[in-house]
């Protein structure tokens, strides 16, 4: 018989067949520690969304008015528009803080025009995660997102989407103000809002600045711009070229066409890390870009505060509510710059209650 049971065949075939079925179970679990690379139809539809967000500022911004906030005066000339500010939340898990921020929008004063906003919210979150969302302002803002790892040239991706996808969205969309689920704001809307557009400044002919840290002088500096290889940053990028600074940025929208329009650095900075544990091209690429670009454009602060003492895994402290109180936030608040912090990260989930206790007498109160 062919058949037979006790033929040392099966016993290898049953093991042979289940090979599949245990890559199946096993697979996710040993892919998932690797790095997630940038496939050609993901980066594809990037560039066509990024081609229609620049042919649309070209359309709409006259090429001497480039150094100036768009759309705070209508085509036409005679109306005033308000510029807007554009928040780009990338987030990777649930928004733990939306009723704090929901509160920190709730009090815009808008000229008392309920057709005329002074902002708009877009949201990047990862795919792969279940996230739910909070009716109320962040009710179907979710951009079309792609899945984001840490340590890889997926968050550089997230965030060039998200700004592309806020210019074509709005050309009033004057600033691009990167945000994640662990931040929180130390200031009020109104806050933000008047120190950004400074009358003074928008009246005169002064440009406005993108608010970026932009540091040449870390010591891991050397190891991280050969994360990807030795030597493969070249030619695109020097060794003197290379910056570092916080993911978190506010940049104007003449840097967000910067940015979107960059090809040459992106082909490098794309490239997947080799060495994960100093790589980190989110907070390589922006810096990098602009102060080759435009160094005297930026102010080299962020508007971002974060506590790196005693940071663990490339992680920076992460407060918890015993250690919240009115004197946190006006220690978080201060900078080394002439201006002050707006935003400050990371908070443990749990901070939302003692944070909402002090929101209206303490964060939002200016
Ligand atoms: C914000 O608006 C709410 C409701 O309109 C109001 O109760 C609160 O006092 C306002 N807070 C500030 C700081 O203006
Ligand atoms: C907004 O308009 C309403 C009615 O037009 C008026 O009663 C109210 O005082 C206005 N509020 C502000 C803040 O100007
Ligand atoms: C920064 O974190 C450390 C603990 O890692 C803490 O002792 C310190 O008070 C924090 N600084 C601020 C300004 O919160
Ligand atoms: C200001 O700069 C000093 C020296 O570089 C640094 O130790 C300190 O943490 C900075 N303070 C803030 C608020 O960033």
């Amino acid at each position: 018989m062919a058949c037979s049971t006790s033929s040392p065949l099966i016993p290898t075939l049953i093991l042979l067949l289940s090979l599949p079925i245990l890559f199946f179970f096993f697979a996710p679990k040993i892919l998932s520690s690797r790095q997630i690379s940038i496939s050609v139809p993901d980066e594809l539809d990037d560039l066509s969304l990024f081609q229609k967000a620049i042919a649309m500022d070209s359309a709409n911004l006259p090429r001497k008015h480039r150094n100036r906030l768009p759309s705070t005066r209508s085509r036409l000339g005679s109306t005033f528009h308000r510029p807007k500010i554009a928040f780009l939340f990338l987030i990777n898990s649930d928004l733990h803080f939306a009723p704090l921020w929901e509160r920190f929008f709730a009090n815009v004063s808008v000229n008392n025009n309920s057709h005329e906003h002074l902002y708009n919210i877009y949201i990047h979150a990862d795919p792969s995660v279940k996230i739910t969302l909070p009716d109320g302002v962040f009710k179907d803002k979710i951009i079309p997102s792609k899945r984001t790892q840490r340590s890889s040239p997926t968050l550089v991706s997230a965030a060039r989407r998200l700004l592309a996808t806020a210019m074509l969205d709005d050309p009033g969309n004057a600033y691009f103000a990167l945000i994640s689920q662990h931040c929180i704001p130390l200031h009020s809307f109104n806050y933000f809002y008047n120190f950004l557009f400074d009358l003074r400044k928008l009246s005169g002919d002064l440009e406005f600045p993108s608010y970026i840290e932009i540091l040449s002088d870390e010591p891991t500096l050397w190891d991280r711009y050969n994360a990807r290889g030795e030597n493969v940053m070249l030619p695109e990028v020097d060794f003197d070229q290379f910056r570092v600074g916080s993911q978190f940025f506010t940049l104007t929208r003449k840097h967000a066409l910067t940015v979107i329009k960059d090809r040459r650095l992106w082909r490098k900075f794309k490239l997947p890390c080799l060495n994960v544990e100093s790589c980190y091209p989110e907070e390589h690429y922006f810096p990098t870009l602009l102060s080759m670009q435009d160094p005297k454009g930026c102010t080299h602060y962020t508007l971002t505060r974060v506590n790196w003492t005693d940071s663990v895994n490339g992680h920076p402290h992460t407060y918890h509510p015993p250690e919240l109180s009115p004197e946190l936030i006006y220690r978080l608040r201060e900078s080394n710059s002439s201006y002050s912090h707006v935003f400050a990260r990371k908070f443990s989930p749990d901070c939302l209650v003692p944070l909402m206790d002090i929101a209206d007498s303490v964060i939002f109160k200016d």
